[in-house]
């Protein structure tokens, strides 16, 4: 396992079908150094020689929290705060008064791959600074369900603290001072945009149901890692998950073109985003 030479063809076959059912994350061909970068330090300290013990200890579940940790550390993380701006101008600028000229108290926004979570608590951010704007919105009640597949990005989007260089990429000056409070060498989320945000764990592999209706879902630089069947799949179900009219965000390099026709696309001047078709 100390080089790619080691990992045999069918062992790499093997590892990569069960990555691809356990969490729907494709590798292609040649992938073999993300397996030796991401999990050789995880093999040691299990001490595990091979990809094929490692395969055969997860299906044996020993130890339990194997699976778990192997899907953990073959994840992509990469996320900061207002991503790509354009979704949190749409929301402040168009989806947010829109729900207040129709009278909406109720909204419930999903972020369904939350990362370390700079995408729920940026949406809670935009929130406060829409209400801060408009005294008389009803969403003062909005909730924010945050939900990844990684155990470990949870805990630390659950901690709600970061240090200099993560608030670095992406929050002005003046965002870092509104709504974050020094605590030693880190800084905290502060408490009302925290509040609005409770996180789960949520395979996008599985189903969403107990998860209830949601207003808005943000399903952002997530479905790139899966193969067209799946992401069909998850923006089909995710369709279902909204209420009527709910709006859809996917990340700057993603479509829906040629998988769903549940949604139908709306260029703002403020960018692109998704409007769930209402049914005939
Ligand atoms: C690149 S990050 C995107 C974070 C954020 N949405 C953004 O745009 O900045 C992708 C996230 O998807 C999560 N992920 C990957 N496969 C998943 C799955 N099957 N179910 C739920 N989350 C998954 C990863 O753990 C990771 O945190």
């Amino acid at each position: 396992m100390d080089t790619v030479g080691n990992i045999s063809p069918q062992d790499y076959d093997r590892f990569k079908l069960f990555l691809e059912q356990a969490c729907g994350i494709l590798l292609g061909e040649g992938k073999q150094y993300l397996i030796t970068s991401r999990l050789t330090k995880l093999l040691r300290d299990e001490n595990i020689p091979s990809v094929s013990a490692l395969l055969q200890a997860i299906e044996m579940r020993q130890p339990r929290h194997l699976r778990d940790a192997v899907i953990d550390a073959m994840t992509t993380n990469e996320t900061s705060w207002f991503r790509d701006q354009s979704p949190f101008e749409i929301l402040a600028k168009e989806v947010f008064p829109e729900m207040d000229s129709i009278g909406k108290r109720q909204c419930r926004i999903w972020s369904s791959a939350c990362s370390s979570g700079q995408e729920p608590y940026t949406i809670s951010i935009a929130l406060s600074e829409y209400m801060a704007k408009v005294s008389a919105s009803g969403l003062v009640n909005a909730q924010i369900v945050a939900t990844d597949i990684s155990m470990s990005m949870l805990a630390t989007a659950k901690q709600a603290e970061y240090d200099e260089g993560v608030l670095g990429r992406g929050l002005t000056a003046e965002r870092k001072q509104q709504f974050f409070k020094p605590i030693g060498d880190r800084w905290r989320v502060a408490d009302d945009i925290v509040r609005r945000v409770s996180f789960n764990e949520q395979n996008l592999l599985s189903t969403y149901g107990a998860l209830g209706k949601f207003d808005i879902i943000f399903c952002r630089n997530v479905l790139i890692y899966f193969s067209a069947e799946r992401k069909a799949d998850i923006l089909n179900r995710m369709a279902l998950a909204l209420n009527p009219d709910g709006y859809l965000f996917l990340g700057a390099s993603e479509t829906i073109n040629g998988y769903t026709d549940a949604f139908e696309m709306i260029r703002s001047p403020h960018g692109v985003f998704y409007r769930l078709k209402s049914k005939p």
